[in-house]
């Protein structure tokens, strides 16, 4: 027997929805991971409630899941490993949220967070081609719409219930910033993290080298920049924030003029960011946290400070800043390398 219409219907809908929560979950995901200001606190809410739609969905697709294996073809096996993608992909977004640990083996937790939502994304690719479900214009029934409606709202719910199991655990979730990011060492940089992107090591150089549109800056030169210090938190998308005071030269004021429309930032390392020139007086080049040099760690012997930016503007090891004419928004959202 082969259940009935609108058992197939349900069956249609819930995979459907899985589809669905896919592509919302890593729009949401990066979203919230590409801004340091309010759009990343919507981004995040968004993601937490579609991330626990999947969860809401288990015993609908579970059953799908079975009468899918009772025929035994070939190639279930890719089915199995969406399923562990899948798990590990949630399991390790609700430990993040927790915070109680900030690693699982040797990799942080958003990275397997991450790593495994895209090896989920792949593994969904080749299951749609497994088992092709074609959207239909009589998916949007008014029975469909009430069915999301209802998902929305038992997410919401479980995300209400789940946000105050944290506090009235204690645990270092119920005090995370609206990134969804922990506080480590502000005040103390010693106790700040060093992290820096998956393809980038930390430098360790001997002096200050910076080529600023042309001219090489040295350490000579630094008794002579208007200095300021400013409070900025470093918000990771690692999973951490750090506030500290920095203390460097505002980028408008290096410059002198700046003629043209983005201020390229690049890394001894190779990496680089592009800002637009409008910015130029709320990022910073600087040269000391908490009073002192900068660590190698931290980007000695100098970096940007920028705040209200994730963590991976905040370029380390200050290679050149160079005005130029290409937009800012001419780069990948995130750095390749
Ligand atoms: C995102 C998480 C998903 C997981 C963990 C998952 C898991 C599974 C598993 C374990 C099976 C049974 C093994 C098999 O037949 O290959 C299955 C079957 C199936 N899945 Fe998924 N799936 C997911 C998403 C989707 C999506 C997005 C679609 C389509 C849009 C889909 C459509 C189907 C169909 C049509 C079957 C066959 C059911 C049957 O033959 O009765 N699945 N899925
Ligand atoms: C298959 C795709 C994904 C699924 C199913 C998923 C699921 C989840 C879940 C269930 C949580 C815990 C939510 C909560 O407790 O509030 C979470 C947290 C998180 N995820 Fe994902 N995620 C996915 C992809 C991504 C991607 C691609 C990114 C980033 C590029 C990302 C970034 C985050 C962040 C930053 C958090 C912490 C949010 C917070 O603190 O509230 N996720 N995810």
């Amino acid at each position: 027997m082969h259940g009935s219409g609108s058992e197939a219907t349900l069956k249609r809908y819930t995979n459907l929805a899985l589809a669905t929560l896919l592509i919302g979950a890593i729009a949401s995901g990066l979203f919230a991971q590409g801004f340091g200001t309010e759009w990343s606190r919507v981004a995040t809410i968004a993601h937490g409630v579609l991330g626990l739609s999947f969860l809401l969905l288990v015993p609908w697709k579970s059953g799908i899941a079975r009468s899918g294996f009772r025929r035994r073809r070939k190639g279930a096996i890719w089915s199995v490993a969406l399923v562990v993608t899948v798990v590990i992909t949630i399991g390790s977004g609700l430990l993040q949220v927790m915070g109680t640990t900030s690693r699982i083996g040797p990799l942080a937790t958003m990275q397997v967070h991450i790593g495994a939502a895209v090896l989920s994304v792949l593994l969904v690719g080749w299951h749609y081609v497994r088992h092709p479900v074609r959207p239909r214009a009589t998916d949007l029934s008014r029975r469909n719409l009430l069915r999301t409606g209802g998902l929305a709202a038992g997410a919401g719910i479980a995300l209400a219930g789940w946000e105050s199991a944290l506090g009235v655990l204690d645990l270092p979730g119920s005090e995370r910033r609206f990134t969804g990011s922990h506080e480590r060492g502000s005040g103390n940089p010693a106790r700040m993290p060093v992290t820096q992107w998956f393809t980038d090591k930390v430098q360790r150089l001997d002096r200050l080298q910076t080529d600023v549109d042309g001219r090489v800056l040295g350490p000579d030169d630094l008794s002579s920049l208007p200095m300021e210090t400013v409070e900025a938190t470093l918000d990771c998308t690692g999973g951490w924030h750090s506030t500290q005071q920095w203390t460097g030269v505002r980028l408008d004021r290096l410059l002198g003029e700046v003629d043209g429309v983005s201020i390229r930032v690049r890394s001894v390392t190779g990496y680089e960011r592009r800002f637009p020139a409008r910015d130029a007086d709320s990022i910073w080049l600087a040269f000391e946290v908490g009073g002192q040099p900068l660590s190698a760690g931290h980007g000695y012997p100098a970096r940007i400070v920028a705040p209200d930016r994730r963590g991976f503007w905040w370029v380390k090891w200050v290679d050149s800043v160079t005005v130029s004419d290409v937009p800012a928004w001419f780069q990948p959202p995130f750095p390749l390398t």
